[in-house]
């Protein structure tokens, strides 16, 4: 069964969704361990409800980024992780995790992708004037949200929306995206081809 590691900084909405998908027998994986780089995170309740072991590296303690990774790298290593799922990580993922996870860590980032990577893709889609919107799972590389592109949903921008609105209504799609893509790859249905990532059927 595929054991999952959860990289997190805050609220841990998308951790839950995982978390109630396996529950309900629709996700056939493990949450081994979740990871947050901030204490005191939401995230770290919602695991500890279910008994899922959490660990907290807090970067401000590390020297260089590369000290702080190996910490986490240790624990994933440790807890026999086979997929890393950042969902509400609020940092770049630097060289150490991505040598040693490449093509086995996937994130989940409010835009359709390549539009609107960063911070607050929501309002940047609204800024924007996009009537179309939406959410993405991909791989993580070395940039910032520009990694192989697994699966997206399409999330419409209403007249008038506002940042919380139109956040709550892509957060949705994030839930049901998100399940789905850990399903895909728990099935061994994704294959990477460059950068393009080819989605096999059943
Ligand atoms: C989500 O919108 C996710 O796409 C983005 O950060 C938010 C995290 O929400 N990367 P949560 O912590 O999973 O509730």
């Amino acid at each position: 069964m595929l054991k999952l590691c959860v990289l997190v900084s805050g609220r841990g909405s998308n951790l839950q969704a995982m978390i109630d998908a396996i529950e309900a027998g629709k996700l056939d994986a493990v949450i081994a361990l979740v990871v947050s780089d901030v204490p005191g995170a939401l995230a770290l309740e919602r695991a500890g409800k279910h008994d899922i072991p959490t660990l907290v590296v807090d970067h401000r303690k590390f020297k260089n980024k590369d000290d702080y990774e190996k910490e986490i790298l240790a624990a994933v290593k440790k807890a026999k992780v086979d997929l890393i799922c950042l969902a509400g990580y609020m940092r770049i993922v630097g060289s150490v995790l991505l040598m040693a996870f490449r093509g086995k860590m996937i994130n989940i980032h409010p835009s359709l992708l390549p539009s609107f990577p960063g911070l607050h893709g929501q309002k940047q889609a609204l800024d924007h004037g996009v009537k179309v919107s939406g959410a993405t799972v991909h791989f993580v590389d070395e940039g910032c949200d520009t990694g192989p592109i697994i699966i997206q949903a399409a999330v419409p921008v209403l007249e008038h929306d506002s940042e919380e609105a139109l956040s709550e209504r892509i957060l949705e799609e994030e839930h049901r995206l998100y399940v789905q893509a850990i399903d895909l790859i728990a099935g061994g249905r994704i294959r990477l081809e460059g950068r393009v990532v080819r989605i096999l059927s059943a």
